[in-house]
């Protein structure tokens, strides 16, 4: 059932993320009329004992400056506080929740409940463990019960399947979403329509026109402030692993039968599956200069701050194209990126003069937007080739229209009960398979991370690799975003 009565319940309301990122998000949908006043209720749960309003002004400067609107999304939020093992406290939660179903339900009703768990992942289990106890939807009522986690989601595959055999326990994975926030941004839902609405794309897209194919993630600044967080988990677990590799799985998979999730979602399990172990030479770790003199690293950590990682699909549309997977904080610029680079033209008459290949890039932020590098004429009298490109930019296509955040549109896809950009189990399971062998000797210690200097492009080895598996570097061009 998706009306009636909505309490969405943000446990670890007073951090970071849920001050950062789910609340705003709570908020613009609010705002834009996906959350009515008269159905919706919301529930911060933590343990420091703090009050409504306490809560209010603590998440306030994030909503935005329209005051008036503010307040009023503000008296939708009710505090209580409790621990996250004990059933007191969930009762309590329980107790406030079934009472606000209770008065909006004089007519219809039904029972929805919408559990964001932005919370470290040690205490999913007996969160989850609690809410099953506690707080599922009043079943005479109708309607659901709901989890939403966030990475990260272990930390190898071993730690990744215990912690998925736990929480399966208690919930059905119909009832779980995993976030992967990009899974939410504009250019990433985008690519299924690309590749199966275009004809253009169809004949194309595999091995006998690809040369490779490049996922970069860059950051120009270091892990100021979560520096200990990071050293955890570095730059394969943190990004490379889930973000960039959700995005290859969308470049390659095979069309899938519909357009219903789990079709989508067999589609991207099964390009995981057949990933070739990581080869020895075709990977390369950076570490910037200075990420060990935060006070929360370790002197001696051994933990990548920059990868580049290559890796192999063995199926028929694509042996032998490198799916190259770069990311890096404290480089010289931010972006994200996905770079087809298409193979030379044969008996190419023009070879002389040109100034690189083509490629099909997608500018996933900043500056939205999709554009092919492509040789024209120079135009004018002499007859020469120049790099130029066919460019559809978002600012300027789309002018005024709002590019939602990613964490917006997954929150609604939650109460909507569509898991398209979720991850699945097995999902994260064939992710995890692919990187820890990896990680495993990163974490022993027998790999050192390449230093590099904080505001560069990264470790020079990087780009070396990157030549030494077949991608042509374009000269004398560079696209400028368009401004309005
Ligand atoms: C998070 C990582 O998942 O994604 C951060 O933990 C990173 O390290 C962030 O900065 C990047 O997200 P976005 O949406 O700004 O590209």
């Amino acid at each position: 059932s998706e009306t009636g009565c909505l309490s969405i319940i943000v446990l670890g309301a007073s951090g970071d993320l849920a001050k950062k990122k789910t609340f705003p998000a709570l908020y613009h949908l609010y705002r834009q009329g996906f959350l009515h006043s008269n159905e919706v209720h919301i529930f911060g749960y933590a343990r420091t004992k703090i009050s409504d309003d306490d809560l209010r002004d603590r998440i306030r400067g994030y909503l935005g400056k329209d005051a008036e609107h503010v307040s009023k999304f503000l008296q939708l939020i009710k505090y209580v506080s409790g621990s996250y093992d004990s059933e007191d406290g969930f009762q309590l939660l329980d107790k406030e929740i079934s009472q606000h179903e209770e008065s909006k339900n004089s007519t219809e009703g039904s029972s929805r409940r919408l559990f964001y768990l932005a919370l470290p992942p040690s205490v999913y289990p007996p969160v989850c463990r609690m809410i099953k106890k506690c707080c599922m939807n009043k079943s005479d009522l109708g309607g659901w019960t709901r989890i939403v986690i966030e990475k990260p989601f272990g930390k190898d595959l071993e730690s990744a399947e215990n912690l998925s055999a736990q929480i399966g326990e208690l919930f059905e994975e119909p009832q779980l979403y995993r976030i992967d926030h990009y899974l939410g941004k504009e250019l990433v839902q985008n690519l299924l329509v690309l590749r199966f609405a275009n004809r253009f794309f169809l004949p194309l897209w595999n091995r006998d026109n690809i040369a490779n194919v490049q996922i970069v993630f860059r950051e120009d600044f270091g892990t100021e402030g979560r520096g200990g967080y990071f050293d955890e988990y570095g730059i394969i677990r943190d990004i490379i692993q889930n973000h960039l590799l959700q995005v290859l799985c969308l470049v390659a998979m095979e069309k899938p039968v519909s357009l219903k999730p789990e079709h989508i979602r067999d589609e991207k399990v099964k390009v995981l599956q057949s990933v070739l172990p990581i080869q020895d030479n075709e990977f390369v770790l950076g570490q910037y200069e200075g990420y060990r003199d935060d006070p929360t690293v370790p002197d001696q950590s051994n933990t990548p701050t920059f990868a580049t990682v290559v890796l192999r699909i063995h199926n028929e549309r694509w042996e032998g194209v490198p799916f190259i997977l770069k990311a890096g904080k404290a480089l010289n610029s931010r972006k994200a990126e996905i770079r087809v680079q298409f193979k030379d033209v044969p008996g190419d008459i023009f070879k002389c003069q040109k100034q690189g290949r083509n490629e099909f890039v997608i500018r996933l932020q900043p500056s939205e937007a999709m554009y092919m590098k492509l040789t024209v004429k120079q135009p004018g009298l002499e007859m020469s080739t120049v790099q130029s490109e066919l460019d559809l930019s978002y600012m300027q296509r789309y002018q005024g229209v709002p590019i939602p955040e990613a964490y917006e549109r997954l929150i609604l896809d939650t109460i909507r009960g569509d898991q398209q950009h979720f991850v699945r189990r097995d999902e994260l399971k064939a992710a995890w398979e692919i990187f820890t062998p990896l990680l495993h000797r990163i974490d022993n210690g027998e790999m050192k991370p390449k230093e590099y200097q904080p505001g560069s492009r990264g470790p020079v080895e990087a780009d070396e690799l990157l030549a030494k598996v077949g991608y042509v570097q374009t000269h004398g061009y560079i696209w400028i975003p368009p401004t309005l």
